[in-house]
């Protein structure tokens, strides 16, 4: 396939000025919500009967054709998952092979952009049946950056978000049956040389997932102001932000970042899931260990479930007729969780420890409201970052946000038990988003210019380093 055989259609499209698409890209699944203005947001249903509104980061080879989304998982071929982590957690390597199918091979950049052109043809299709068209405005959400080599990186997957839109409108519903690995290696390298047009992203393009997060849950029925923070707990990062909302003169919302208060660390579910299987190979064994890493994931799941609680306990079927037993109260209390629940800790420390002082004690009164958001807040995680007094030098007094806002139960009220993972995509689509930290235009709280980071991504800042498996 060449150049001239992509469909470049919208290349030559008038710029769609309405709407906006918001897409969460995110470890373990993604999401996306449409805004057609006036803050009737809503989540689009790309997911299927199980999970309507997400579907699986995940992408397989299978008889020669790229399959993702839950049919990568049908085939009984290795999957490829948590790919999104290489994005952030490991940017040099990205040209590194991530798949192969006989001396055809893509590497995890490939994978990414491939993916993403699933994930545009599945929201095109919901937006064509409202008839609303598939090139409405874009906007991503994307984890904190500390340094540039991050900030490139979000630059980087704007561009592939628009791009995608050309592999999406070059394969349409193929995308989502599985296309053929040669089509799609073609395709891959004559995208290279295409450059969409700006106008497919949204202003601004790029939000950090805690801030959209922030978006979605602050209460608009508050005083003068709140200070809130947002916790989201996804898959392969746990994002800490720290906004306060002002109500202004003319009763108006306005949410302000503050400044220093953003920080992002690889601790989040996919951790969990390792460290669960470390827990339960003690009991079943090294034999197991492969076998408990596929299953990790959906174990926590049951293990975490709405309704379940500390007595939970069940046995997982191992090969060869083998059973693990699985107690939540004694993970809960082994080494393996409390290392997790320390990290989480001290890195929510030093997001305050770092942030604009003036904010957290002059207008949250030294109390700040904690929102947990992301799929992990399913986890135990209340006590570890939402009550009583936080560690670290300020020590700030947390409250827990027990709920969404009324106004925002009473919307999705069909759809509440999973409105916590939803909230970066649904978030994200609003037009009241605070600017990003990140952005040189960027509000903060003395109302200057950002900055930007002072600190590259020291892991020493987070407390992650000092970690010791003490008891
Ligand atoms: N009941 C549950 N108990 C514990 N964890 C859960 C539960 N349900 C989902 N999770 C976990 O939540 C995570 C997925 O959450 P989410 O969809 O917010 O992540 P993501 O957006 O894909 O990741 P990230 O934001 O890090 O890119 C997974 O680790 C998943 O196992
Ligand atoms: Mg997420």
């Amino acid at each position: 396939m060449t150049k001239a055989q992509l469909n470049t259609s919208v290349l030559k499209a008038r710029p769609v000025r309405r709407g906006c698409l918001s897409v969460d890209f995110g470890t373990a699944a993604s999401k996306i919500a449409y805004e057609p203005g006036a803050d009737r947001f809503e989540p689009l249903a790309i997911g299927d009967e199980g999970d309507p509104f997400w579907v699986r980061s995940a992408i397989a080879i299978d008889k020669g054709k790229m399959v993702f989304g839950g049919r990568a998982r049908l085939g009984g071929s290795p999957v490829l998952t948590s790919f999104k982590s290489r994005l952030w957690g490991d940017p040099a390597r990205l040209d590194a092979e991530a798949l192969t199918d006989g001396d055809i091979s893509f590497s995890y950049r490939d994978c990414v952009q491939a993916y993403l052109a699933f994930l545009t043809q599945l929201g095109a299709r919901r937006l064509r049946e409202k008839k609303v068209s598939p090139y409405t405005p874009r906007r991503y959400a994307m984890p904190f950056a500390y340094d540039e080599a991050h900030r490139a990186i979000r630059r980087e997957l704007g561009e592939m978000i628009k791009r995608a839109v050309v592999l999406a409108d070059t394969f349409e519903d193929e995308l989502l049956a599985g296309i053929e690995v040669a089509r799609m290696r073609e395709a891959l390298d004559a995208l290279r040389t295409v450059s969409a047009p700006e106008w497919l992203l949204a202003e601004p393009p790029c939000v950090g997932e805690p801030v959209a997060a922030g978006a979605f849950a602050m209460d608009s029925e508050i005083g003068k102001q709140t200070v809130y923070m947002i916790a989201d707990v996804g898959a392969g990062t746990t994002d800490f932000c720290i906004l306060c909302l002002k109500k202004r003169a003319d009763g108006d919302l306005e949410p302000i970042q503050i400044r220093n208060g953003a920080l992002s660390i690889s601790v989040a579910g996919d951790a969990v899931d390792e460290a669960l299987v470390e827990f339960l190979v003690q009991e079943a064994g090294e034999q197991h260990r492969k076998r408990l890493m596929t299953n990790a994931r959906e174990i926590k799941e049951r293990l975490f479930a709405v309704g379940a609680d500390d007595d939970e306990e069940f046995y997982h079927d191992l090969p060869a007729g083998d059973l693990v037993r699985v107690n939540r109260r004694e993970f809960l209390a082994s080494l393996h969780w409390r290392k997790i629940a320390r990290q989480l800790r001290s890195a929510q420390a030093n997001c305050f420890d770092g942030a604009d002082r003036k904010y957290l004690q002059d207008f949250g009164g030294g109390a700040i409201r904690i929102v947990l958001t992301g799929g992990g807040s399913a986890l135990p995680l209340t006590k570890v970052l939402a009550g009583g007094r936080s560690g670290g030098q300020v020590r700030v007094k947390r409250t827990k946000v027990e709920d969404f806002p009324v106004g925002i139960r009473q919307r999705f009220s069909a759809i509440t038990g999973v409105l916590p993972r939803l909230a970066v995509a649904l978030g994200g689509s609003r037009d009241t988003l605070p600017a990003d930290f990140d952005r040189s235009a960027a509000r903060t709280s003395t109302g200057v210019v950002a900055p930007y980071v002072p600190w590259a991504f020291d892991k020493t800042k987070t407390g992650l380093e000092d970690e010791r498996d003490s008891p």
